[in-house]
């Protein structure tokens, strides 16, 4: 089924000028790009995003480097799009990676890996709406 799911392309991404690279690699894999913008997280964002990890090690770190620099957060489109565009990402250490995907081609670390991608039906549909309104995405 037709299926929306929500991605961002990170801080290290943005800074080597690497947004159109990545963005090739949705397209050229069936998914559409459906809303998109360019933005500076504010700490409480991102805070509020990745709160799912908040007891983890890496969780203060994390935050830091998500407002660190721009990042573009967009709305990918298209058939099985959740799993379809983890697959495009490739596995979130960079080191385990697939050849052919984002992280491997471009990640630098487990941290700065390029990209997020929603993990399920439900996580997708919640972090769509935490970044956009309904009429920003157009199908
Ligand atoms: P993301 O898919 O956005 O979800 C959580 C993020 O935490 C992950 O990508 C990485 O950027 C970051 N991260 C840093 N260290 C780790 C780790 N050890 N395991 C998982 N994610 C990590």
């Amino acid at each position: 089924a037709t299926q929306r799911t929500f991605s961002i392309i990170k801080p290290d991404a943005t800074k080597r000028n690497l947004t159109g690279k990545i963005i090739d690699k949705f397209e050229s894999n069936g998914l559409r790009v459906v809303a998109s913008k360019r933005i500076h997280m504010t700490e409480d964002q991102a805070k509020q995003f990745y709160a799912v990890h908040k007891e983890r090690p890496f969780y203060g770190d994390l935050v830091s480097y998500m407002i660190s620099g721009p990042v573009v957060v967009q709305v990918l489109e298209g058939e099985n799009a959740i799993a379809k565009n983890r697959e495009i990402m490739g596995a979130t250490n960079p080191a385990d990676a697939a050849e052919g995907t984002i992280r491997k081609e471009f990640a630098e670390s487990i941290e700065a890996n390029s990209v997020h991608g929603s993990d399920g039906e439900d996580t997708a549909k919640e972090e769509i709406a935490f970044f956009f309104d309904d009429n920003e995405i157009v199908g």
